[in-house]
């Protein structure tokens, strides 16, 4: 029988047409080349040999650093196990490890009496950002002010193939959200404030990350488009544990949430992206993981979505106080899998309990495993000579030089060149005394930001190898250059010109929620050392939004935003000394002050510090 699946593959891979990139977001979403109801003739049976503990089996996923034990994978009959934020390996956090961790999952998965295969999620959002040795690119705003979609492509390729070095299938990106106010703490998982860009780019990282569509390509990773629905349009004051803004309410009518916050989701629909994460905030009160109208009848109905969605975590919790009516209301509401780290055993007893007592119908969990098992099916995970074996070819590129290169180049198209009066920048290739000053200019965690190693990153060095900026200096200044480096810049006073690298520490979700968007005391400290100095002076903000900088633009000669690019810190040595002319543009409205935001594409105010678009 499997044969038969995998023969029908083939032909339903060959005839499908490959859509071409940057479809109409209005197309049809279910053109034929997407369609994952193709399968459904080939899982039918292997549904219908199912126990109910199976198919709610493969609805449950738990954290693999949660499980009481991996044989729990076999007794729960789990579908799906992800690592979250800080989920490591026990036995350390190397590619190898990461690979042997896969593989014990995957080989407990198939140990059951059906032996259906696990799908392993992790957060891949900026490279696989998890592990040691990884590329890590520049987080999502960087990328949306170079405004190419085909190294956005390029990018997810090789996360995709970094991903499965390590034998892992799936990823928790791309986040498509649209940032309404820079408050928010996840604003740098967004490619813009406008939906145009987000959906363009995130239909991008869908080819990228999945390929042309779903299929046994070991070099290909199952996507996920997130968080579903306006996670990025919540309202200050309405966020996590009456944090500022992250999971909180959005407030407004639909044609503004269908306008701003839908519209990228046609194109990640169309471009067959095969999983979808509902957000944990909510819309007018109503939270998005319990709601019925946007997540079946508009997402799977009216866009015509087949693939499956994917619960945040422990997101189905916050729907109501009850657990058991929690669970009730979001599989009911079109749930399919749920994110459930360590409460997997409560999770699946009671969801049996909701189907034994008429709550929860069969046909809902029928739906939902049938949708989990179209992503199995199209991804060979089903064929008879699936293996779960990692590709070596794959684990000699992880962290290659080619792979880094992409990853440089990235950085150089994100910089927005916000100011130059001539006198400091370019950095002139005979500059004999080169002054680098700054917390951001010597440490490569505050370059990578959040999703870094540890779900929060980490200040300094993140020991996943890479390049920092003042090591980038050095390495492109004269070799007659003499580069010195201090965090509080006093020692500016002789230099040619002083390169001042400042900006955030690392931080994700809530804990990045800022009231304010101030420079940091020890920032504002060295502009003034060196502006008191008098050497010309570049300043480049290492940040995940726009911070208010006014008077550190009037005192910088040069003003570069470098967003958080990553590892590969040579790509803005390469736009400091003229070896890459700037080309970013701003994909996101710059305030003058936190009272305008928010502040966006939408609602132009001329009193804003830099407009959408702006770069010079
Ligand atoms: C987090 C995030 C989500 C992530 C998930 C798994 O809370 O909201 O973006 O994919 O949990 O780590």
């Amino acid at each position: 029988m499997r044969t038969a699946i995998r023969i029908f593959s083939v032909v339903f891979a060959l005839s499908s047409t490959t859509a071409a990139l940057g479809e109409s977001p209005t197309a049809d979403a279910t053109s034929a080349a997407k369609k994952l109801s193709a399968y459904d003739e080939q899982i039918k049976p292997l549904l219908a040999k199912m126990t109910l503990q199976e198919k709610i089996g493969q609805m449950t996923q738990p954290d693999q650093d949660s499980l009481q034990s991996e044989t729990d994978i076999e007794t729960f009959f789990v579908g799906s196990i992800l690592s979250g934020g800080n989920s490591d390996p026990q036995d350390g956090n190397t590619l190898e490890a990461w690979t042997a961790l896969y593989l014990r999952c995957q080989k407990q998965a198939m140990s059951t009496r059906l032996g259906i295969p696990l799908l392993y999620g992790v957060d891949a959002v900026h490279g696989h950002n998890n592990v040691i040795g990884a590329v890590i690119f520049p987080h999502n705003l960087g990328l949306g002010c170079t405004g190419d979609p085909e190294l956005i492509r390029e990018i997810s390729e090789i996360t995709a193939k970094e991903v499965r070095a390590t034998g892992i299938e799936w990823t928790f990106a791309p986040c498509i959200t649209v940032p309404q106010d820079e408050r928010w703490g996840r604003t740098y998982e967004g490619y813009s404030e406008d939906p145009k860009i987000a959906s363009e780019l995130g239909e991008a990282a869908v080819f990228g990350l999945q390929g042309p569509r779903l299929s046994d390509d070991p070099q290909r990773v199952l996507g996920c488009a997130k968080h579903f629905l306006g996670d990025g349009g919540t309202r200050p004051g309405t966020g996590h544990a009456d944090g500022l803004l992250d999971q909180g309410d959005m407030q407004g009518d639909e044609e503004m949430v269908r306008r701003m916050h839908l519209f990228p989701y046609y194109a990640a629909v169309d471009a067959g992206v095969g999983t979808i994460m509902p957000s944990y905030s909510s819309w007018n009160g109503k939270k998005m993981s319990g709601h019925k109208y946007l997540m079946t009848d508009v997402l799977k109905g009216e866009l015509g979505f087949e693939g499956f969605l994917i619960s945040d975590y422990n997101a189905i919790d916050q729907v109501t106080p009850d657990y058991k009516e929690a669970i009730e209301q979001s599989i009911n509401a079109g749930m399919d899998m749920v994110m459930v780290p360590s409460n997997y055993a409560n999770f699946t007893k009671f969801l049996e309990e909701l189907v034994n007592e008429g709550r929860v119908p069969m046909s809902r969990i029928d739906d939902a495993v049938t949708r989990i098992l179209r992503v199995k099916c199209a991804m060979g995970l089903l064929d008879d000579d699936y293996s779960p074996e990692a590709d070596p070819a794959l684990q000699e590129a992880f962290g290659s030089a080619a792979h880094r290169d992409v990853a440089r180049r990235a950085v150089q198209k994100s910089l927005v060149l916000l100011k130059d009066n001539g006198k400091a920048f370019p950095i002139a290739k005979g500059a004999t005394k080169i002054c680098v000053a700054g917390k951001c200019a010597d440490d490569i965690g505050n370059q990578c930001g959040g999703w870094t190693i540890d779900w929060q990153g980490k200040s300094g060095e993140v020991t996943t190898g890479g390049t920092t900026i003042v090591e980038a200096i050095r390495s492109t200044a004269a070799d007659a250059a003499d580069v010195t480096f201090s965090e509080d810049g006093k020692d500016a006073a002789d230099a040619d010109v002083a390169i001042v690298v400042i900006g955030e520490k690392p931080y994700a979700e809530f804990m990045g929620d800022s009231a304010e968007l101030v420079l940091d005391p020890e920032d504002v400290a060295t502009i003034k050392n060196v502006t008191a100095s008098g050497t010309p002076m570049v300043v480049v903000l290492v940040s995940g939004r726009p911070l208010i900088i006014n008077d550190t633009l009037d005192a910088a000669d040069a003003f570069i935003a470098a967003w958080l690019p990553g590892t590969e810190g040579q790509g803005v040595a390469d736009v400091l000394f003229g070896d890459y002319k700037p080309t970013g543009k701003l994909s996101i409205t710059w305030p003058s002050s936190v009272d305008q935001i928010p502040l966006n594409s939408t609602k132009q105010d001329d009193s804003c510090l830099f407009p959408i678009g702006f770069g010079l």
